[in-house]
Formats: structure tokens, sequence, C-alpha cells
């Protein structure tokens, strides 16, 4: 039985940026084309779709609203709890969502929140510290090269080849930057050499880990110290291979521990865990994203031909794992 599907996103032409914005602000934020994408696929599954757009939408139409269920892709306008603000505006509702509630997303969204749940669990994560300031940069117990990130940001925001540090001055300065341009403190990773890969996780009990996705860029596997960014993305260096050009065994390695993470941050119907293996195959967790793009040019679609899926399916099947959560199947 096909349901009324409400759909939540930031589009990138809704963000007006403020003076003191980065230039990369609205990075997260959705095209047109990947709003139309998951709207057709939820028509063909036999659903009404009713377009609700940012969480101001939202609440403006909250009163009126008739839905079965919300499918939520908003990345929220502001701060480190900005992709949780529409799951907790429907939660209070009593609306049915699909994907993580509004503390997973915090959660997983604050990078050293995440970390110290890995850290927990012995999910195997790269060393890190928080620096709120440049200053404080004197003796530090992590081995170069490392890795300086802004502490609540996604889709490679603040990260660029200068993210990635030999020297204590050039730390100081990577510090600098994030503090004053991101306006939050940084966070310091042990740099992992090696391989990368991205894990999609669906369903809920159990979850199941699709096959991994593999990170090539200028066409090498072993990426050495390059690292996935946002100008990688928009050149033709970076590749997104699948299946991964690995051994069975390492494949099952990284897929056991996605869904150990997902189940750690107690994640819900999807999701995506990105993962580093080093030049001696251990695999270091870097995030877990619950609010994966599901844009054409990202991973889902590729994963979904590597199952024998159609688009249409693989966000149907996301659609379904959540109806099934509330009973509404
Ligand atoms: N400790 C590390 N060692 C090696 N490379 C790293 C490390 N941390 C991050 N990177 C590189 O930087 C990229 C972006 O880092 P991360 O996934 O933490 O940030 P993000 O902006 O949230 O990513 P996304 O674009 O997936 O939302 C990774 O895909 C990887 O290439
Ligand atoms: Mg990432």
């Amino acid at each position: 039985m096909g349901k009324i599907v409400g759909l939540t996103y930031d589009l990138r032409e809704d963000y007006t940026f403020k003076e003191d914005d980065p230039p990369d602000a609205n990075a997260e934020f959705d095209h047109q084309h990947t709003i139309e994408a998951i709207e057709e696929a939820l028509r063909k599954g036999g659903n009404r779709v009713v377009r609700i757009g940012n969480v101001y939408n939202l609440l403006k139409k909250l009163e009126e609203l008739r839905l079965d269920i919300v499918f939520n892709i908003a990345e929220g306008i502001y701060g480190r709890n900005r992709e949780s603000q529409v799951p907790i505006i429907l939660e209070l509702k009593g609306i049915p969502f699909v994907g993580s509630d509004g503390l997973t997303l915090g959660v997983t969204l604050d990078k050293l929140f995440a970390k110290k749940i890995f850290f927990a669990e012995g999910i195997p994560t790269p060393r890190c510290l928080e620096i709120a300031h440049p200053d404080r940069v004197k003796k530090i117990k992590l081995n170069f090269p490392l890795i300086v990130k802004p502490r609540y940001e996604g889709s490679s925001k603040g990260l660029s080849v200068d993210s990635v540090v030999k020297d204590i001055k050039s730390l100081r300065d990577r510090i600098d930057y994030i503090v004053r341009v991101y306006k939050q403190p940084a966070l310091i990773e042990e740099f992992i050499k090696g391989k990368e890969f991205t894990v999609v996780v669906l369903g809920n009990n159990p979850p199941q880990a699709l096959p991994p996705v593999q990170i090539s860029i200028d066409g090498k596997l072993d990426l050495g110290e390059n690292i996935y960014t946002f100008a990688h993305i928009r050149s033709d260096s970076l590749k997104y291979i699948c299946p991964a050009k690995i051994s069975s065994r390492l494949r099952k390695k990284i897929e056991n521990l996605a869904v150990a993470v997902y189940r750690a941050t107690e994640c819900r119907d999807f999701g995506r865990v990105d993962i580093r293996v080093d030049e001696k195959n251990n695999p270091f967790v870097l995030e877990m994203n619950p609010l994966p793009s599901l844009s054409w040019e990202d991973v889902f679609p590729l994963v979904a031909k590597e199952m024998g899926w159609e688009y249409s399916e693989i966000i149907n099947r996301i659609l379904n794992y959540a109806l099934e959560r509330y009973g509404l199947l």
C-alpha cells in the first residue's frame, strides 16, 4: 500500500551566505536534482510525495501536514545540533520519519563525541586531540603526520591539502585557520596512510553492510597522504570503485566494522561509514554518516547497481525499514 511521504531537505540555493561564512558553508546541502530523484523513486514505489523543504518550512506547515511518514534528508541550518533540528520537531509532533533520530545525528556530526563512543566500544579509530586555540599546541603525544579538521562539519568542509601537517608550525597555522574560519575547535588526528573505503549499511534487525566502495584518487588506490576533499569531488581525479579491489577477508573485516559502528551509534534505516586501512591492513573508522548523500553522483546508486537494484529500489528499501520500525508496513 502506498503511503503519503513528506520530504524534508535543504537546497543549496536556499542557503543565504552570511558575511563571515567560509566559502563551503552550503556544501552539505542538496541539489534540486537529488530531491527530484528521491521524489521520483518514492513515486515509483507507489507513494504520494509532499515536498516540505527545510526546518523553517516544516515549522510553517506543521499544523496542516497529513502524512504517514517523513523521508528526512535535511542537514539543518546552523551549529552542531543542526542535523537534529528536523528529527526532533517530528518526534515532538509524533510524526514518523525515516532515518536516525536527533541524538544519533547530533553525536555523529560532532566527530569528537562520536570518537569517544568508538574508543569506549573498542572500535579502532585514529588517535586524536581536540584543540580550541593554536597556542595550546606545545608537546603533543600524537605522531606526525596529522590531519586537522573542524570538530563538527561534514562534506569535507574545511579540508584541503593543507589539512595534512608534518610539523608543529604548520599544525598551529592550520588550527588557527579552522578556529578562525569555521568558528569551532579543531580535531587533530593521526594520519592513516593507505587505502580508503566507504560502506553503506542498511536496515535494523539486523543491519546489513552492502559491498564496500573503494576510493581512488588520481588513478591510485594506495592514497598515501592524499585525502578526499571537495576539490577532488568536483574534479575527475576522484573515482568510486565497487566492488573494492581487496581480499574477501579484508572485505569481511571492513563490513563487520561498519556494522559495529552503525550499532554503536544506534543508527536506523540507513547510513554510511568511512574507513581507512593502513599499510598493515588494519582498518580505522574515520566517521559515521547517518545522513549520507543520496545524490546520483555519490555512492548509493553505485552500491545499488552492485546489488542488482535500481536507484528507486534502494530508496524504497530505506523507506520500508522505517515503516517496519513503526509497524506501518
Ligand atoms: N585520520 C585520517 N587519516 C587519513 N585520512 C583522513 C583522516 N581523517 C580524514 N581523512 C581524509 O579526509 C576525508 C574527510 O574526512 P572525514 O570523513 O572525517 O570528514 P567529512 O568532511 O565528514 O567527510 P564527508 O565528506 O564524508 O562528509 C576522508 O575521506 C579521508 O580521505
Ligand atoms: Mg567522511
